[in-house]
């Protein structure tokens, strides 16, 4: 079984509007799209901003309670995506289910005592077959967005086509008590978007 971390799960969920500047999407490129929202967060309320303005979305989260938020989300791991009877044309993960590949994340995890090498390597693994896994639930030619850019894992993803993009805005700030240079963690001003084989 592959695993992922829990210890410093965090739950934060962020405005609509940083969401879609961080990932490089808007409302009207979004019309008419099948979207997944991966680790859509308790309340799944991205998801709900999205139905509210007649997008097409759905959300996955390990923590959240389907009974609470709607028959739209699952409680289900980035790696064991439920049969939602369709494929998705956007998947999106926004501070989540990757965010272990940002060396942001691993080097503030490292500091906090959360993670050590076995569990670093654990995730690498777990996000590597997260995104082969996903090839099911997104259609060849269908994307998937990741913010802040999973930069520890691009060597393990080489086999597909990805890009790189600036996010041109000031990045959010993350709640920690650590203080993020920017300068050392670029990725934190970059999504990495991943489009899947014909
Ligand atoms: C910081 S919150 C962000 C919520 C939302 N994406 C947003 O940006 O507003 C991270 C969420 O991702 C979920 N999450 C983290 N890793 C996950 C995984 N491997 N599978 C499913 N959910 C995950 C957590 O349970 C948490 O609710």
């Amino acid at each position: 079984m592959i695993e992922t971390l829990g210890k410093m799960d965090c739950t934060t969920e962020y405005p609509p509007g940083n969401i879609m500047a961080h990932l490089g999407i808007s409302l009207d490129s979004l019309r008419g799209l099948k979207v997944l929202d991966i680790g859509c967060g308790l309340k799944a309320g991205f998801v709900k901003h999205l139905r509210k303005n007649g997008i097409q979305a759905w959300g996955i989260d390990r923590l959240l309670d389907v009974s609470e938020v709607g028959e739209y989300t699952a409680n289900a791991e980035a790696l064991e995506i439920p049969d939602f009877g369709m494929q998705f044309d956007v998947a999106i993960a926004h501070f989540s289910a990757f965010r272990w590949g940002s060396s942001f994340f691993v080097d503030t995890g490292i500091k906090r005592g959360a993670l050590n090498q076995q569990d670093y390597e654990k995730n690498l693994l777990y996000m590597g077959y997260t995104i082969l896994n996903l090839r099911k639930s997104i259609k060849s030619g269908g994307k998937l967005i990741i913010f802040p850019c999973p930069n520890e894992l691009l060597s393990i993803i080489s086999d597909y086509q990805f890009t790189i993009e600036d996010i041109p805005e000031e990045p959010a700030r993350i709640s920690t008590d650590v203080d993020v240079d920017f300068q050392i963690y670029p990725e934190l001003k970059q999504r990495l978007i991943i489009t899947m084989s014909e």
